[in-house]
């Protein structure tokens, strides 16, 4: 913990705990586990190894970069990189037995130049567009990119997958057009005689809502932090949130009524106050948007949030909590007593974006159960 006393406790035995229901549910499908953008926030490093002591198959990344740093940490668990191939990159994630996402002419000729360099053929996961309209190949291409591939020995087709753009939609219409367009897809490689180990579509949502679309392999990202992928959507039994981001009072203020806290005087005491100051601000990842609006918890009671959070520090109402002290623990968000899914729903935003906000100066601080914060 850094002097500040800011700090988001990640709890390995909730993500591992997680981790084991995923495969419960996949049912025979290896479990992908998406650890991209330092795992939604919980450090990457920590949580891929937690998850490689428990046997995953595979794991899944944004960038190259992200995948070095993982091998950089001692990590040997097969990594797929979901961003696409780029010059410079491609050569060091062949180097690192990295499989690479592909789906236009310049991704396979950069892929194969690059394993010409390395002097190792290069692992390939093709991405098909089936309706998320954010990349991927078309249907209408597949044929001929499946032509193209066979002029590439360099290139090793280990999978083939597509992304699931409405899982959570109690309306299953989208995803059964999604899947029907991916075994369209997966069709017309394999008269091109390309039939690769690793299908796969399913998202958390989609293993939670359309089990028929385990395949080979799934790819859950956000129910492996206990958190839900739609707002609204409770998530089933044995899931646990594994993220709590805790700060601690610094100082506590005497207020008169009728004295304003914190900048554009957004908040005005109507009664004598303690105030609270926190180590915590919007740098830190706690929104100006939740100004006058979230509430933090001090020895098990909520105190407001007042007048307008700053870059680096909060200020709180204790004036309901006469027990508080400076130096007292404050749950800022997470764990079961405050659930990320109140802060994302005041956001109008969700789960996945709360954790990833949480900016770089901020500890993560790895426990076992024992040691929750709640
Ligand atoms: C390609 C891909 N697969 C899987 C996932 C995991 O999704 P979720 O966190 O909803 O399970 C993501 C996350 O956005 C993704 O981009």
């Amino acid at each position: 913990m850094d002097h500040r006393g800011t700090t988001a406790w990640i709890n390995l035995s909730a993500i591992r705990a997680n981790y084991l229901r995923l495969v419960e549910l996949a049912k025979g499908s290896a479990v992908c586990s998406v650890i991209k953008a330092d795992a939604y926030g919980h450090g990457a490093l920590a949580v891929a190894h937690a998850l490689e002591r428990e046997g995953a198959p595979y794991c899944a990344v944004a960038l190259a970069k992200e995948a070095l740093e993982l091998r950089e940490s001692g990590i040997q668990m097969p990594i797929l990189v979901f961003g696409v191939p780029e010059h410079s990159w491609s050569s060091i994630a062949i180097r690192l037995g990295c499989a690479q996402t592909i789906y236009t002419e310049e991704h396979v000729r950069i892929l194969a130049s690059a394993a010409k360099s390395v002097g190792k053929r290069a692992k390939a996961h093709i991405k098909i567009d089936t309706g998320m309209n954010r990349q991927g190949l078309p249907l209408t291409k597949a044929k001929a990119f499946a032509g193209l591939l066979t002029d590439y020995p360099e290139i090793a087709v280990e999978g083939m997958y597509s992304h699931f753009a409405d899982a959570d939609n109690p309306d299953p219409a989208f995803t059964n057009l999604q899947m029907e367009r991916f075994t369209a897809a997966l069709a017309e490689f394999r008269k091109a005689g390309i039939v690769p180990k690793y299908r796969h579509i399913a998202n958390s949502a989609g293993l939670l809502f359309h089990p028929e679309t385990r395949l080979d392999m799934v790819r859950p990202g956000i129910l492996l932090y206990g958190l839900s992928p739609a707002p609204g959507l409770a998530l089933p039994e044995g899931f646990e949130p594994a993220l709590t981001l805790t700060t601690s009072i610094v100082n506590i203020k005497e207020v008169p009524a009728g004295e304003s806290i914190s900048y554009g005087r957004t908040f005005t005491a109507k009664r004598r106050s303690r105030i609270g100051l926190l180590p915590i601000g919007y740098a830190d990842g706690y929104p100006r948007a939740l100004s006058n609006r979230a509430s933090v918890l001090i020895r098990g009671t909520r105190a407001p949030v007042v007048g307008r959070v700053c870059m680096d520090m909060t200020m709180v109402d204790l004036t309901g909590i006469p027990g508080a002290r400076a130096g007292d623990e404050v749950v800022v968000l997470g764990g079961k007593s405050l659930p990320v899914s109140e802060i994302a729903d005041m956001l109008s935003t969700i789960d996945y974006e709360v954790v990833c906000m949480i900016s770089k100066r901020v500890p993560r601080v790895h426990i076992d159960d024992n040691m929750v914060k709640e």
